[in-house]
């Protein structure tokens, strides 16, 4: 692990990126956030980017399980021994790395502010390492995880074709948007039983944002309905690595590319993720 963390700080001194920080969020549970996070990321890193996924359902993380890793850290870790963030970070074979959420204990809310200072200076290195750090949120949004949403450069609404996830996720959008309405929302749907599904899904929320919000919904892709997800989870490998030609790793490797290319110029216009999360956790 020692090894490992030297290796990625001599990477990071010879490195000038600056990461767009995405929040992958959902509002109901269970839609796909976490496979679509993943899969996203490992798409995106065969297009030579590279990234990090930021397990933040604290306590119930599940990005290690659904990659198949056995995390040795975990951000609790981090927080309570005063790591650094490089000695956390996992590198898989396949070139994603990880921050894994860890399981079976408490959650960020209670985190005292010494421990909130070395989670944010510690943070503060991957802005310039990273071309894309996802944030992995778990459902519903805590306080804390609003901090961490609001920080972002980018939302990434997960919703599937069900009504009650299709409502959710507008809450959840709302809001957000109620506390910064300039963020820019993306959308993929999930789980749809066929294009059409998907499309009418994907219409119906771009309509009610465009009307009750007067907020633009960018939709990235529609994923399937698909059985080799269930079976890459079964397995703990990521379906875009266990099954490449599935329909839904077609469909995430297509959002990948659509999503790189989609706000390349907007990003001009991006403060730090850092700065951000600092000042708005002075305000508790
Ligand atoms: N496109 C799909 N086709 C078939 N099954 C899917 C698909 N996407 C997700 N699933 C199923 O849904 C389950 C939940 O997915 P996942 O853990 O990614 O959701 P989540 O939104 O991250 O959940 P949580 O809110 O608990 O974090 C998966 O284990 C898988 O069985
Ligand atoms: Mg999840």
């Amino acid at each position: 692990m020692i090894d490992q963390a030297e290796s990625l700080r001599k990477q990071l001194q010879s490195s000038s990126r600056s990461a767009r920080v995405i929040s992958v969020v959902s509002g109901k549970g269970g839609v796909g956030k976490t496979n679509i996070t993943v899969n996203l990321a490992l798409s995106l890193i065969k297009m030579g980017k590279r990234v990090l996924v930021l397990d933040l359902d604290v306590g119930m993380g599940n990005v290690d399980l659904i990659l198949g890793r056995r995390a040795q850290h975990h951000i609790m870790n981090l927080l309570e021994n005063q790591l650094s963030v490089w000695e956390i970070i996992e590198e898989g074979s396949d070139g994603l790395h990880t921050i894994a959420g860890g399981r079976n204990f408490g959650s960020l809310a209670h985190i005292s502010d010494d421990m909130l200072n070395h989670f944010i200076n510690q943070l503060e290195e991957l802005e310039n390492f990273y071309d894309f750090i996802f944030l992995d949120m778990g459902a519903g949004a805590t306080e804390t995880a609003l901090k961490f949403i609001l920080s972002s450069h980018e939302i990434l609404v997960i919703a599937t074709p069900e009504i009650t996830s299709m409502t959710d996720a507008y809450s959840m959008m709302k809001f957000i948007y109620t506390k910064d309405s300039s963020l820019p929302f993306y959308l993929a749907i999930n789980r749809c039983e066929n294009d059409r599904e998907g499309k009418e899904t994907s219409l119906k929320l771009m309509n009610v944002c465009q009307k009750f919000l007067k907020k633009d919904l960018i939709c990235l892709g529609m994923i399937p309905l698909d059985h080799s997800v269930l079976d890459s989870v079964k397995k703990q490998v990521p379906f875009t690595l266990n099954q490449p030609s599935s329909h839904a790793s077609l469909a995430v490797m297509q959002l990948a590319k659509t999503y790189a290319g989609v706000t390349e110029e907007q990003k001009a216009s991006y403060k730090s993720f850092i700065t951000r999360l600092k000042s708005l956790f002075r305000e508790r």
